[in-house]
């Protein structure tokens, strides 16, 4: 049976994995959805859909097996310029898996955080948005962070202005800037940095991701295109990271998280 053979496999698989050094953040770049619809004879908006069902299997087995933070790019400052129906089909998709799965990943003690400009969303969705984060806030052993209308040098240049206006006010000398002050008003400032960025569907670019907090994240590229991203992909992207050698600049291995975490998948 189909479901068998694929949980069998995730189970090969997770006994591969270093529990104690799984990654504390992964930040994913969820891409090809729209290939994947338009290959398998359907629409865009086909992929996109399905591109959320292969999201909650990540959310869930990333909260399973003991990694504390996932981010995941839903909406670039670059997507507006999308056609408008995909745009459209895009928002409604987020209001409508809002609606239908908040309390369910709330009983899941799944946290929500939306990163990005928000004022350009209707007010409806900023409402839903921020409903989503209330509801979740209690939630302290795994954080969601999805990005929404995010762009890493929009992000840049707000932390600029902010300190450009500190500067001016006299809240603080400009040489005091540092790269903790800069830190603390990225929109990220609430979490440690990934520490692996995964992308899917072979494209070898960050597309203005988390341009400042990806510094020292080790990167994995896979061909396979989101909507056919599962478990056992994911669990592939974790393997190798524990394979790599961080040495963040230094010549001397630093170890990967260590992170006291024990998981089956009996
Ligand atoms: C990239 O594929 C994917 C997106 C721009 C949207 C990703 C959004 C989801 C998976 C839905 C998430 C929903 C919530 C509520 C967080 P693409 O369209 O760029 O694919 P292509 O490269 O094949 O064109």
């Amino acid at each position: 049976m189909k479901l068998k053979n694929s949980t069998s496999k995730i189970k090969d698989l997770s006994s591969e994995i270093d529990k104690l050094r799984v990654p504390n953040h992964i930040a994913v770049i969820m891409d090809g959805n729209g290939r994947w619809g338009v290959n398998k004879g359907f629409t865009r908006s086909y992929g996109h859909n399905k591109g959320v069902s292969v999201l909650k299997n990540i959310i869930r087995l990333s909260k399973k097996i003991g990694i504390k933070v996932l981010t995941v790019y839903a909406f670039s400052t670059e997507n507006w310029t999308r056609p408008p129906e995909e745009v459209n089909f895009l928002l409604n998709l987020f209001e409508k898996v809002l609606d239908q799965e908040i309390n369910e990943l709330n009983r899941e003690l799944i946290r929500i955080k939306f990163i990005g400009d928000l004022s350009s969303f209707s007010e409806d969705l900023r409402k839903k948005f921020v409903n989503a984060e209330n509801i979740t806030h209690h939630n302290d052993e795994f954080t969601l962070n999805i990005c929404t209308n995010y762009g890493g040098r929009q992000e840049l240049v707000k932390v600029a202005k902010e300190l450009a206006r500190k500067s001016i006010s006299g809240e603080i000398k400009p040489d005091q800037i540092n790269e903790e002050m800069f830190e603390s008003l990225l929109l990220t400032s609430d979490f440690q940095d990934p520490d692996l960025l995964i992308r899917t569907s072979g494209e070898k670019r960050i597309s203005n991701f988390l341009l400042w907090q990806l510094a020292y994240s080790e990167i994995y590229i896979t061909d396979v295109l989101w909507p056919e991203f599962d478990e056992n992909e994911f669990l592939k992207a974790i393997i190798d990271y524990q394979s790599r050698n961080r040495r963040f600049g230094g010549i001397k291995s630093v170890s990967n998280q260590s992170l006291k975490s024990s998981f089956s998948f009996g």
